[in-house]
């Protein structure tokens, strides 16, 4: 099987990563890519924007399976422009997509099948929102509607403060269109977890848990990041929860995106809340997180592609997949300053000697090659270091001590990830 894989973070060199091992994988290609995906996938040009030049390229190479890896080109109508082609493509479509690309869509979807959600108000006037802020009481949460990078949302504990995130979104229009509908919503408290179900369009399998960091210091302080490090399996959510939130929470969405005309076939990612009265559902991402690919993939007791070709197809094996054993933890070099401003192009030291540690895996996000081969920071986040255990406390160990051999100017690391767990 020759399999695509669309997008150039760490994600998608964890994808890569694993389906370089698996036998049934004849050739991995990625676009577009990095230095870490280039050492086990052939990098291709490609706009992963165009559904036209995407489709032309799987024509023209004669690929089996495309991964899509960020939302990106989901929202842009790659997966359905491949679809339409013939090409299996693991990823939802434009439409099935909104459960992730609107905010608004995502809540009132949620609202009509009944799945546990925080209460809430979508507003398309700023008076409205004010309205709504005020009848909810802080603390509250406003969050714009649209894909904003990750800023979107605003938890704010006192009404000053959500008043002018809705004037930022709404007003002076910070996030673009993004920011024209917002949802306020009342503020959940609890532990998160990122629940992950591989989905078939009618059907869904557990694929996985994580828990990501994603204030940008110790202690969960700071602005909040694309995620600063994870650990998997997530030890909050036994097989009792599990089972609860496959029943309340991912089988009605499947249930409920087929009714409405846009079944989900692709990653499911539930974030959730686990609040006294259970699971809520914070968010859905329609597609792996990144960094949890990079803790979920390498525990995957299952080789990916045969699982992904048939989810893509609509016919995920009738068994669940096999229990996973042992753990990760991926912790996320950054650039100094993200997710502020900050300088790149400083080159990385210890890149070898890392990955080269019993149970050490280095993924590359933002990295590029220099004119003498080196590899040179490109980016916010840099590098996921992952450490494997049997458990947490030997993955955290690992992760760290890879953690110890890396060294670029400013970089930037926190250094309790996954330690409330060990
Ligand atoms: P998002 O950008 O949607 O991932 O949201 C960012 C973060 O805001 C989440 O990871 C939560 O920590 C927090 N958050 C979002 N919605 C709520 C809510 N209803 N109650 C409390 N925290 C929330
Ligand atoms: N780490 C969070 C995300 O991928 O959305």
């Amino acid at each position: 099987m020759k399999v695509l894989v669309l997008g150039g973070g760490g994600r998608e060199h964890a994808l890569a990563w694993k389906l370089r091992q698996e036998s049934g994988v004849a050739e991995v290609l990625c676009a577009p890519g990095n230095p870490g995906t280039a050492t086990c996938a052939r990098t291709v040009a490609l706009d992963i924007l165009d559904p036209a030049a995407v489709t032309a390229l799987v024509a023209a190479e004669g690929v089996d399976l495309v991964i899509v890896g960020p939302e990106q080109p989901l929202a842009a109508g790659v997966s359905d422009a491949l679809r339409a082609a013939g090409h299996p493509v693991f990823g939802p479509s434009q439409d099935a997509a909104r459960l992730e690309t609107s905010k608004a869509f995502s809540k009132a979807f949620m609202d009509r099948h009944g799945v546990p959600t925080a209460r809430a108000r979508i507003c398309t006037t700023a008076d409205e929102a004010e309205v709504a802020v005020r009848a909810f009481g802080a603390p509250v949460v406003v969050k714009a509607d649209g894909l904003a990078a990750g800023k979107g949302v605003t938890v704010a504990a006192t009404l000053d403060e959500a008043l002018a995130a809705v004037d930022a979104a709404m007003r002076q229009g910070a996030f673009g269109a993004a920011g024209s509908t917002v949802v306020v919503e009342e503020c959940l408290t609890g532990p998160e977890v990122s629940y992950f179900a591989v989905c078939d369009g009618t059907r869904a399998l557990p694929l996985g848990t994580a828990q990501d960091h994603k204030r940008a210091y110790d202690g969960d302080a700071g602005p909040n990041t694309g995620g600063m490090g994870a650990l998997a399996p997530s030890p909050l959510v036994d097989a009792g929860l599990s089972a609860r939130v496959m029943r309340t929470i991912v089988e009605p969405v499947l249930a409920g995106m087929r009714a409405e005309g846009y079944p989900f076939a692709g990653i499911l990612y539930c974030g959730l809340m686990l609040t006294p009265d259970g699971p809520k559902v914070i968010e859905f991402n329609v597609r792996f997180g990144d960094p949890e690919a990079q803790v979920v993939l390498p525990l995957l007791p299952v080789p990916l592609a045969p699982l992904a070709l048939a989810a893509a197809k609509g016919a995920l094996p009738a068994e669940p997949l096999p229990a996973v054993s042992g753990a990760r933890v991926g912790v996320v070099l950054a650039s100094g300053g993200y997710p502020g401003a900050m300088t790149t192009g400083y080159p990385i030291d210890g890149l070898a000697a890392a990955a080269a540690m019993p149970g050490v895996t280095v993924f590359h996000a933002g990295t590029k090659t220099g004119p003498d081969g080196t590899v040179l920071t490109s980016g916010g986040r840099v590098l996921t270091v992952v450490g494997e255990g049997v458990t947490l406390q030997e993955a955290r160990d690992r992760a760290y001590a890879g953690v110890a051999q890396i060294s670029f100017k400013d970089m930037e690391f926190r250094r309790d990830i996954a330690a409330r767990y060990v």
